[in-house]
This record gives structure tokens, C-alpha cells and sequence, in this order.
């Protein structure tokens, strides 16, 4: 079959449409700069977003958003809900263009998947298919040229193919010199979290930048999840079968499976999942009052990753799970109750997502 070509009317008619989109996005740009001078606030744009913790830590901090993207349509209006007014953008990354914010973005960053980047024992790396996104951020940091990009990811980042991936990373956003290049791993606890959270925070800080970047100071407080679990508002949450609220009723705060009594122990876990070893303490785990939380999963009731509520028999619910990634009580989560949980156990906690911002701020000049 030949192809109609268009005719001069429609070619027209497209550039003049093109054009106006592109207008009309310098136009938006150049208010929220203005605005942005006026009001004396530093710009981010993020990428890979979720429901929001990092960005809603950075806005805490003082940070006006110019762009927030993320792929799944139901974490957006989660991001519409909270931030009405933002510029969200739903869809892939990889069909950004930053272009038109050059010299005006202070940070860009993201919780960019990037654990296939490189398989154990391939080196594949960059060209490998699977690390399309950080090569795209990579992108994204040339065509806007932020002033310092952040990228949030797990822990075991660190290790992945022998630190090779890591390694790859660093010096692939390091590009050639024009960014210097930090990365450590903060833990959530240090920040006014009740939790146990390690995550890599890579940093890049442009080269026209001549200061050291230095990570945000651990905070004083403690803070445990008997002060953020009271008076929480009623909320979703997955009952246990009644054979398992059984068995749950019987471990002690803090405690697992090894708190049952020994028949009851070998009925739940199996003789050969005791007897293959390994601690597995996250296997029917009560958390305690006055304890952080461990790392908070997708989801509140896995076998091997039990968040039992320390008083009561049941899981931890949606909004005990938000609170306990320092979310507000006000901020809305959108969507089925699996998703809910999901948005939540992905997030950067708020707080610490502050704290991080607020030393961001303060090494970019700002009060
Ligand atoms: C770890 S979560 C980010 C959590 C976020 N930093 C927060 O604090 O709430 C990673 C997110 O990346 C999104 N994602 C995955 N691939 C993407 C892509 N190609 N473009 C945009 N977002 C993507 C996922 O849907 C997920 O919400």
C-alpha cells in the first residue's frame, strides 16, 4: 500500500500546532521562573516519581516543582490529588524532553529503577537494553543541565555484579567532569522516621558548583512507633485467615515465629523450613511499640515480611503504613487497596526526604 503523503495545508497546519505546544510550554516555563524569583525558591523536576514522598519532602523543603513524572496512571492521581496545580506528566521517562527548562532547573532527580542495569556476570552496562533509564536520565541531565541531580535507589545497589553497576553508574553521570559525582547510603531512622530504611543517594553537583557536597546531618530525635502509632484514622487493611490470627495472637511484641510454642512453631513454618536455618525473623514478626519499624514492603502481610501491628492482631493498615513513612494524614492515596500499599512501601519517606532537601537547599545558597 503507498502512504498518502500530507498535503501542504496539513504539514502547516502540524508545525503551527507544534509550535503553539512549544510557545505555550516556554511561556508556562518563564511564569514559574518569574514566580520562582519573586518568591526566592529553587526548581526541581523529578522523574519516576510514585505517589510522591521525595517530591513532597522537597516541597516541604521549599522546592516548587516545574515537572513531576511517573508511568502508572493511578500513582498520578495520587500526584493530582496531593499537588493540585503541579505539572504532572504520566508516561514513560524515556519520552521526556527537558530541553526547553535548561538553566532554569536547580534539581533534577528520581527513584530511577536501575537494578538490571548490569546482570551478575555480564558487563553489558550501558548497552545493555535493561539500563535504558538511567541512560535516559542520563539524557535528561544534558538537556536541562540542573545545577545538582539526585538518584534514590535500594541498598543493594551497592553490591549488584560486584559493585561493577554502581561503579558503571558513577561514571556515566559523572560525564567527563561536568558533574562531580557523591554517593552514600542513608538510613531513614537518622531523619525522624520510625523506620529501619537504607537506600543509595548518588549525587551529582554541576562543575560550575566549587563546593563539596556533604550529606544531611543525622537528626537528634528518635523517634519509635509508639509515637506515631495513636489516634491514627481508620483504614483499609488485609484481614488475616483465621488460622493465622491464631497463631499471630500468640507472638509476643517484637517477637516472631520463634516466640510459638515449639508444636505451633512447626506446624506454621514446616520441619524443613526450620530445618533448612537461616533466622527468617521476618516469618510471623510482631513489630514492638517501642521499636522502629523494619523496611516497610508493597505489602503488609507476606510470609516472610509479617508487619503484624504490635497490639493488635491483624496488619499494619494503609494509614498506619503512611504514617509510618511520615506522610500526612491528609495526603490521599488513589486506588485498589494492593496499590495503595504499594505506592506507600515505594516511597521516600517524607521526612527524610526534607531533610535531604533542606541540605540541598542550604549547599545551593539558599536560607
Ligand atoms: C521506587 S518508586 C519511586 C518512589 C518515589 N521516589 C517516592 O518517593 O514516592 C519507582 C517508580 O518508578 C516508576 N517507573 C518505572 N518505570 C518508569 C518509567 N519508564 N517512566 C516513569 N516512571 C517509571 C514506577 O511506576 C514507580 O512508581
Amino acid at each position: 500500500m503507498v502512504e498518502r503523503r500530507p498535503d501542504k495545508t496539513e504539514v502547516v497546519r502540524s508545525m503551527l500546532t507544534r509550535t503553539r505546544l512549544s510557545l505555550k510550554l516556554e511561556y508556562d516555563n518563564c511564569i514559574i521562573t518569574f514566580m520562582n524569583i519573586l518568591n526566592n525558591s529553587l526548581t526541581f523536576i523529578e522523574v519516576c516519581a510514585g505517589c510522591g514522598g521525595l517530591s513532597s519532602g522537597f516541597m516541604e523543603a521549599g522546592f516548587k516543582p516545574l515537572l513531576i513524572n511517573e508511568l502508572e496512571k493511578t500513582f498520578c492521581k495520587t500526584l493530582r490529588k496531593n499537588h493540585p496545580g503541579a505539572n504532572i506528566v504520566e508516561g514513560s521517562m524515556l519520552d521526556l524532553d527537558l530541553k526547553p527548562y535548561k538553566g532554569r532547573v536547580d534539581v533534577l532527580q528520581g527513584g530511577v529503577p536501575c537494578q538490571a542495569f548490569s546482570q551478575a556476570g555480564e558487563r553489558k552496562g550501558l548497552d545493555d537494553p535493561r539500563g535504558k533509564l538511567i541512560v535516559q536520565f542520563n539524557k535528561l541531565i544534558h538537556d536541562c543541565e540542573p545545577r545538582l541531580f539526585i538518584v534514590e535507589n535500594v541498598k543493594g545497589l551497592t553490591t549488584h555484579n560486584n559493585g561493577e553497576t554502581l561503579k558503571g553508574i558513577l561514571e556515566l553521570f559523572g560525564n567527563n567532569g561536568l558533574y562531580k559525582v557523591y554517593h552514600a547510603i542513608l538510613n531513614a531512622k537518622d531523619y525522624d522516621v520510625p523506620q529501619k530504611r537504607e537506600r543509595i543517594l548518588i549525587v551529582g553537583v554541576h562543575n560550575s558548583i566549587q563546593k563539596e557536597f556533604t550529606y544531611p546531618k543525622k537528626s537528634d530525635k528518635i523517634v519509635l512507633l509508639k509515637d506515631v502509632l495513636t489516634n491514627v484514622p481508620e483504614s483499609i487493611y488485609p484481614p488475616y485467615p483465621a488460622h493465622k490470627e491464631e497463631v499471630m495472637k500468640l507472638v509476643p511484641q517484637g517477637g516472631c515465629w520463634v516466640d510459638l510454642p515449639e508444636d505451633i512453631q512447626r506446624a506454621y513454618m514446616g520441619e524443613a523450613s526450620i530445618a533448612s536455618g537461616g533466622g527468617k525473623r521476618g516469618i510471623a514478626r510482631r513489630l514492638s511499640m517501642e521499636q522502629q519499624s523494619p523496611t516497610l514492603m508493597t505489602s503488609p502481610s507476606q510470609k516472610q515480611t509479617e508487619l503484624c501491628h504490635p497490639i493488635e492482631t491483624r496488619p499494619l493498615t494503609v494509614r498506619e503504613y503512611a504514617r509510618i513513612q511520615t506522610f500526612p494524614d491528609s495526603y490521599i492515596f488513589e486506588g485498589s487497596m494492593a496499590k495503595q500499599y504499594k505506592q506507600i512501601g515505594n516511597a521516600v519517606p517524607v521526612k527524610l526526604a526534607y531533610h535531604l532537601g533542606a541540605c540541598v537547599k542550604e549547599f545551593l545558597g539558599y536560607k
